[in-house]
């Protein structure tokens, strides 16, 4: 990301002066560093396979519309103004109030997020070694499964993994060469694009793919539930990064000039591309090859060497794959690991290595749970939502990031005043976006806190 020193450019407390981005494009493609991720690679087309296929796609888009984007638009509206971290933020704009809950909130969604989101990537890194070795080429769903399964039921294959990644990402922060890894994942972006067009052409051409097609384009809304419009919703704010002040952060350290509604809608739209290339690699060859869509979290390890083993030069494509993908979820999990670091920094005046071990060594300790939750742990199931690794998901993506949400669009809709958000919004009337600004305050006041009120409700089973 293109960052620079600019102390006269931006007032802050003290003499403290605060890094913004020194571009427009710079600052969209770090916000992507952050959304594109495992969320679009691994968790996009599983639930989509687990939950039916093109009904749920249209739930998360309209989900991602109408929730993620101004709920996204808040965050980096509200952080730009106060050019603060999360609760920092909230303090200063209502003082004396509780909004800052939203951003303590937002440091356990972190946390917990982090707790299976490094068993994920730690899967990744181990498949970029599994590539290396060949072993898993194979277009028989019996040979790919049982590779994937020989790893999770390992429970030290899993949690070296996971340490290794731990280790990886806390190396990155305690040297602090957080921006030139992001400077890295923003280049390699456009690859990591190309590649998931390789594979989709192959994919596509499959035979027998159409079912594969049919399955990501013809609805069926028979057997969508008050559960799945949760997970839809959920899925959109976790790919967004949003409902949990994240993007607060980012926000401030965006451009005075930066057009927030455009930004974010591209942000959006780019995320989404990243996703259904995704899917159009994934099922047409889940459909080919005989592999099951609802196969769950396995679904991209499974199914994906089997595209790989059907063409030409497939293992270095392999390869490269797994690589851009540990590089985009090193992306995102750098954006996560920050924020209860930069908690400890600053509010407990701890210094960056300690913030750094301590949040290390928790996450070792939690994220064990989720890690073994395949092997040693696979007997301990929540009722309704499954084993460790299922419980520090559904609880992040189905019920911390939607109330941090539900509570910025309460905010941004009851709390702060049209005035203060035109200004914000239209950059004090420099743009000409007040249709814009004025739909998403409309959104933001009566549709999306009402929303995700509903389905939150409704996905929960309390009617
Ligand atoms: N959006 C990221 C992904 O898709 C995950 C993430 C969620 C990152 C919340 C930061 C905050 O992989």
């Amino acid at each position: 990301m293109a960052i620079a020193d600019r102390a006269d450019a931006v007032p802050t407390k003290g003499a403290v002066s605060r890094d913004i981005f020194t571009t427009r494009l710079g600052v969209i493609a770090a916000t992507l560093g952050s959304a594109v991720g495992l969320g679009n690679i691994w968790k996009f087309p599983y639930l989509t396979g687990a939950n039916g296929g093109a009904a749920f796609i249209i739930i998360y888009l309209l989900c991602t519309l109408v929730v993620g984007l101004p709920v996204m638009i808040t965050e980096h509206m509200i952080g730009r103004a106060a050019r603060e971290d999360a609760i920092a933020t909230l303090k200063k704009l209502a003082p004396g109030k509780s909004w800052w809950l939203i951003g303590a909130s937002g440091i356990l969604a972190a946390f917990l997020i982090m707790a299976f989101y490094t068993e994920v990537a730690a899967w990744v890194f181990a498949y970029i070694v599994k590539a290396v070795q060949g072993a898993v080429l194979s277009t028989d769903p019996a040979v790919t499964e049982a590779a994937f399964a020989e790893l999770i039921t390992s429970p030290v294959q899993s949690l070296v993994w996971q340490w290794v990644v731990l280790a990886f990402i806390a190396s990155i922060i305690a040297l602090g060469v957080s921006k030139g890894i992001e400077r890295m994942t923003k280049r390699l972006m456009p690859a990591l694009f190309t590649i998931l067009v390789i594979v989709c052409i192959r994919s596509i051409t499959l035979p027998g793919s159409w079912q594969g097609l049919e399955f990501l384009l013809k609805p069926d809304f028979s057997k969508v539930t008050g559960a799945t419009v949760l997970t839809a919703m959920g899925l959109a704010f976790f790919k967004l990064s949003v409902g949990m002040g994240t993007m607060i952060t980012y926000g401030s350290y965006f451009l005075e000039d930066q057009d927030l509604p455009a930004t974010a809608t591209r942000v959006m739209l780019s995320d989404l591309a990243v996703s259904f290339l995704c899917g159009l690699a994934i099922f047409p060859a889940v459909f080919a090859f005989g592999f099951q869509p609802e196969s769950g979290p396995s679904l991209l390890f499974i199914t994906i060497p089997a595209v790989f083993s059907s063409m030409p030069f497939g293992q270095i494509f392999m390869i490269l794959f797994f690589i851009l993908a540990a590089i985009a979820a090193t992306g995102a999990m750098l954006s996560l690991f920050e924020v209860p670091v930069a908690y400890l920094e600053g509010t407990l005046n701890w210094s960056r290595k300690k913030a750094t071990v301590a949040v290390l060594v928790g996450l070792a300790l939690v994220g064990s749970t989720a890690a073994l939750s395949n092997s040693l742990l696979a007997h301990v199931v929540f009722p309704g939502v499954g084993t460790f690794f299922d419980l520090w998901d559904y609880l992040t993506s189905n019920i911390l990031l939607p109330l941090g949400g539900l509570f910025l669009s309460l905010f941004a809709g009851r709390v702060l005043k049209w005035d203060n958000i035109k200004t914000w919004l239209t950059n004090k009337s420099t743009l000409q976006n007040e249709g814009a600004a004025r739909a998403f305050y409309f959104v933001v006041r009566f549709v999306t806190p009402v929303l995700i009120f509903i389905i939150l409700l409704s996905g929960l089973n309390v009617f």
